[in-house]
């Protein structure tokens, strides 16, 4: 897989070089390229902002330099390389989608990625429509919160992404029971997990995970995800298809203090 990143603060993407994502890197599986768009500049303090139309707070990046920059790194597509296709456009924005697992799980699919982080008030919005003319720009927000700047959102989304590509996790398996991953325990977060010694501080395992039995260890870590989904995202809960549910789930949500709706879903009790 490719992935451009056009930015002011190339140094906010060392992390790149590190860990699961540097290791792809390393190993082929990942081409990073990292780009300064004060690169596409012609002035003497190489501007990349200005005020904004209609006034108000900030300042907004201009749309000649982000011009200069998509159509030159667009146009390194190799006809014989992974981006032979024109890339899907990431623009990190607090007012784009949700980036889920789902979507995670879409872009790892993709041979190109070129990711726009923008600081200040965001890019002149007439570069969105430019691209979206040709590409798929995806405008992506990582969560309800709002950040100085589009880098770190590339970073939780780069390496969301890496760590689905195959080969790049050690153990294929790791992922399929992830929180959110599409599939058996869909809309369940993870429960808790130990490792040794059996013992620490005078706290044990739960006998269960020492028993061997891999069917009671199984239910047990279902139990354990519905617990600590009902306490910390019961909203996942009331949104889970109540047909896959069996009985001892719905036993546990019962034991939980949760009662089924006239509606089918799930809700906790008044
Ligand atoms: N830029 C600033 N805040 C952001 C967020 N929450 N998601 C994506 N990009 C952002």
């Amino acid at each position: 897989m490719r992935l451009d990143v056009v930015t002011i603060f190339p140094e906010y993407l060392e992390p790149l070089n590190v860990s699961l994502v540097g290791k792809a890197r390393a190993r082929g599986v990942l081409d990073v390229r990292v780009h300064d768009l004060r690169t596409w500049t012609h002035d003497r303090h190489n501007t990349v902002d200005d005020t904004p139309y209609g006034g108000g707070p900030g300042m907004v990046m201009k749309p000649e330099p982000w011009g200069e920059a998509l159509d030159e790194v667009l146009a390194t597509g190799e006809p014989e390389g992974p981006d032979q296709e024109p890339p899907v456009l990431v623009v990190p924005t607090p007012s784009g989608r949700p980036f889920t697992q789902e979507l995670a799980v879409e872009l790892a699919d993709k041979p190109w990625l070129v990711f726009t982080p923008a600081r200040y008030e965001g890019i002149d919005r007439r570069v969105i429509e430019e691209y979206a003319d040709r590409l798929d720009v995806r405008e992506v927000s990582i969560g309800d919160y709002v950040l100085a700047g589009g880098e770190a959102p590339v970073l939780v989304m780069v390496e969301a992404i890496a760590r689905l590509l195959p080969g790049v996790l050690g153990n294929a398996a790791s992922h399929q029971d992830d929180s959110f991953a599409p599939g058996t325990m869909a809309n369940l977060l993870e429960g808790p997990v130990y490792t040794k010694p059996p013992e620490w501080r005078g706290r044990g395992i739960p006998e269960v995970l020492l028993s061997g039995h891999h069917g009671r260890i199984a239910r047990w870590r279902r139990d354990q995800a519905f617990a600590r989904t009902a306490a910390n995202r019961p909203d996942l809960i009331e949104r889970c298809d109540p047909e896959a549910l069996d009985k001892h789930d719905r036993a546990t949500l019962e034991g939980l203090g949760w009662r089924q709706g006239t509606d089918g879903r799930w809700h906790p009790a008044e």
